[in-house]
């Protein structure tokens, strides 16, 4: 029995990815490598190192650790002048309803998230105490697809894996659910997330209710 709710923030709750896109992208300019939206496909659920691993190797490009280390610190105060702008209304359609409604009917509900800047993105959108345990890219070593930051969720709930479902829009982070050996609904395009066991757009029209009859 599903007693718990895995979630991603970035792409499932609020549509940061964008936001990280414009961050890359200017200092992919710096750096004069040609990056685009379909390059940032890419970094969906990939740490920052990885990412920015990713946007060097486009360019064909090698840097020291050090310097690659101040390239993503850079980066992330490009991100988070975003961040700090970003407004409540920003939250994905029908997240707050599907969070509420999930919750009444005793849902226990954690956050899994690969992102360093998750505690502040929460409580830009006043979620915080939505979640009844938040594991981020602080608490975490290993990257999705490695299932560590959802064991980490589920055992911060007091569930079994078993006993918990994956909410995610990228591909690392559905093998990631996989891997931990747990059930993903994937959050967005069916051609983009072929291994997720339920796809839908989004939270919107739909309730927790439905979607356990669906898996
Ligand atoms: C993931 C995003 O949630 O977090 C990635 O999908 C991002 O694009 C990663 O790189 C790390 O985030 P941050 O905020 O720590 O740079
Ligand atoms: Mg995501």
């Amino acid at each position: 029995e599903i007693k718990g709710l895995l979630f991603d923030l970035d792409g499932v709750i609020v549509d940061t990815a964008k936001y990280h896109y414009l961050a890359w992208k200017e200092l992919a300019e710096k750096l004069k490598i040609p990056f685009t939206e379909k390059d940032n496909e890419r970094l969906k659920g990939v740490s920052r190192m990885r990412s920015f691993e990713i946007i060097l190797e486009i360019g064909g490009l090698e840097l020291s650790k050090e310097e690659k280390e101040k390239y993503c610190t850079i980066k992330n105060n490009i991100y988070l002048e975003y961040i700090y702008k970003l407004k409540q209304e920003e939250v994905l359609p029908g997240v707050n309803e599907f969070l509420n409604d999930a919750r009444k009917k005793g849902y226990k509900i954690a956050l899994g998230s690969a992102s360093k800047n998750a505690g502040v993105i929460l409580s830009r959108l006043m979620l915080t105490d939505t979640f009844d345990a938040i594991i981020d890219g602080t608490k975490v070593n290993t990257a999705k697809p490695d299932p560590e930051v959802f064991l980490l969720g589920a055992k911060e709930l007091g569930l079994k894996k078993e006993a918990c479902i994956v909410f995610e829009d990228a591909k690392a982070g559905v093998d990631a659910a996989h891997n931990g050996g747990m059930k993903a609904i994937g959050i967005g395009r069916k051609e983009n997330l072929p291994n997720a066991d339920i796809c839908i757009p989004g939270l919107f029209h739909i309730t927790i209710d439905d979607l356990m009859n669906q898996l």
